[in-house]
């Protein structure tokens, strides 16, 4: 290992001069360090970061430092939890030898050198940096095995997963269908990555993201002089993806002549760059992803059909989240993990009811909207688990959870009522007396309710 940088280190003790002096000297080395003068506070500062290093007191007022430890490798994983250092009173090696036994990586005698302490330090960091690099590792190679990150262990995700590993093998076209936030995308990346041309480009082109008079020089490539602002050729990204993957994102933002071009590539596996009179050959496999009904834009004109037929060859639907609800809490165990990481928190998971207003939710935006719920709730909690409370008023907000239009009782009693009188007199077919008879009103209560609500 070279020069290690500085660790997050957590100092508790009770005696704030020992805090002052040791605390200047980590810092002096290059550590982040935090102080806590009593036990609780350091527990607390425990469950809320991640330190590389807790440097503690044995005997304190509050709390035991042993109690702390023996809490703290009780509720954390090996390789997730700091390195420990106890520091014992003078002479009393059988604590010491106690705090060995229950998960201490080392410990220091009172009183010792600062320099002492700054070697304890450094060696602690550095086996804990290899202990974390370990399951850093592992947890990369584990996160392959789960089909390239795609995350869900549904039975229609399951079978996507098939079909992805099978459609790998094969050179076929690729239609992703599925609403926006489904994870085209990632299915697109994954079936590249497990083809046998994974170590050749896959090239992205997001069809709505780029201007009609460029698309067909973005995608084909054009000569010098080709049209005003040509003024050298370039290479399209149909060129540049020759032997791997082209993932045509967008598709059905596409007009019609770049339509019929890309159907010509589809077929016969060849183009002309613009303003250029050679024809060149590519062997590229096209996925294309889109979040509308191409049949329907097909049979409506709006998209050509042969096209459509060509991008239909093999079709994978990736169904809305809401329609999925077994694969919310693996997805939501991911993203906790990937961001409580990321941060530096130690967050566990999200209670039982935050995981039931979840799973209420309809998610219009899918994955992409549960990631980023996620990752708000897990900058924002202060906690060591997601609450209801950091997982809605800080996350989807306003969002209703429950297809009630709001979170405000008054707001949703006036729209049942409203529903309900609408429903009814469509059942009776406006005619109020029997309304007012399903409903289990009377006529003059119905009449109030009609004028409150303004309805005719
Ligand atoms: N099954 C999954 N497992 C893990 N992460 C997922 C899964 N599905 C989607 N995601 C994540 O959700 C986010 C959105 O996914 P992606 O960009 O693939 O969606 P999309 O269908 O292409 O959306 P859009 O139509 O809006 O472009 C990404 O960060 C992606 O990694
Ligand atoms: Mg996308």
């Amino acid at each position: 290992m070279t020069m290690t940088p500085g660790g997050r280190v957590l100092l508790v003790d009770d005696e704030e001069k020992i805090l002052k002096t040791l605390g200047r000297a980590l810092r002096d080395e290059g550590h982040d360090v935090t102080t806590a003068s009593r036990a609780l506070d350091g527990e607390r500062l425990l469950a809320e970061q991640a330190f590389d290093v807790l440097i503690i007191d044995y005997r304190m007022p509050d709390r035991s430092g042993i109690d702390v430890v023996k809490e703290l490798v009780a509720t954390t994983a090996d390789g997730e939890r700091p390195a420990i250092v106890m520091m014992t009173a003078h002479g009393s090696v059988e604590n010491a030898v106690e705090a060995m036994k229950l998960g201490a990586h080392d410990y220091l005698q009172k009183p010792f050198e600062v320099d002492e302490l700054l070697l304890t330090a450094r060696r602690v960091l550095a086996a804990q940096r290899a202990r974390t690099e370990l399951t850093y590792l592992r947890s990369e190679r584990d996160a392959d095995f789960d089909h390239y990150g795609i995350v869900g262990r549904s039975r229609v995700m399951i079978d996507i997963s098939k079909r992805i590993e099978l459609v790998a093998q094969s050179r076929s076209t690729v239609l992703l269908t599925g609403e926006t936030g489904t994870g085209k995308e990632l299915v697109a990346r994954a079936i590249h990555d497990r083809s046998q041309q994974r170590h050749l480009p896959l090239i992205k082109v997001n069809c709505a993201a780029i201007p009609d008079t460029l698309i067909e020089s973005e995608l084909f490539g054009h000569v010098r002089g080709a049209f005003t602002g040509a003024v050298s050729a370039k290479k399209g990204r149909f060129a540049l993806a020759d032997g791997g993957t082209i993932f045509l994102d967008e598709i059905a933002t596409l007009g019609p002549a770049v339509q019929a071009k890309l159907l010509r590539v589809l077929q016969e596996r060849e183009f002309e760059p613009l303003g250029s009179e050679r024809t060149e050959k590519v062997d590229v496999r096209v996925i294309a992803a889109t979040n509308r009904d191409l049949r329907q834009m097909a049979a409506e004109g709006r998209f050509q059909e042969d096209l459509y037929y060509r991008l239909h060859v093999i079709p994978i639907e990736l169904p809305p989240l809401r329609q999925r609800l077994d694969d919310l809490p693996a997805l939501v165990d991911h993203f906790v993990q990937k961001f409580s990481q990321r941060l530096g928190k130690r967050i566990t998971g999200v209670d039982a009811e935050a995981m039931a207003e979840l799973k209420r939710y309809h998610w219009p935006g899918n994955v992409r909207e549960l990631e980023n719920t996620i990752e708000r709730a897990v900058v924002l909690t202060t906690g060591p688990s997601l609450t209801p409370e950091s997982v809605w008023v800080m996350g989807a907000a306003s969002a209703p959870t429950t297809g009630l239009p709001s979170l405000r009782l008054h707001q949703n009693v006036e729209w049942v009522e409203r529903e309900t009188i609408r429903h009814a007199l469509e059942r009776s077919r406006g005619v109020k007396k029997d309304a007012a008879e399903l409903m289990g009103l009377s006529q003059r209560a119905l009449s109030h309710y009609l004028a409150k609500y303004r309805i005719d």
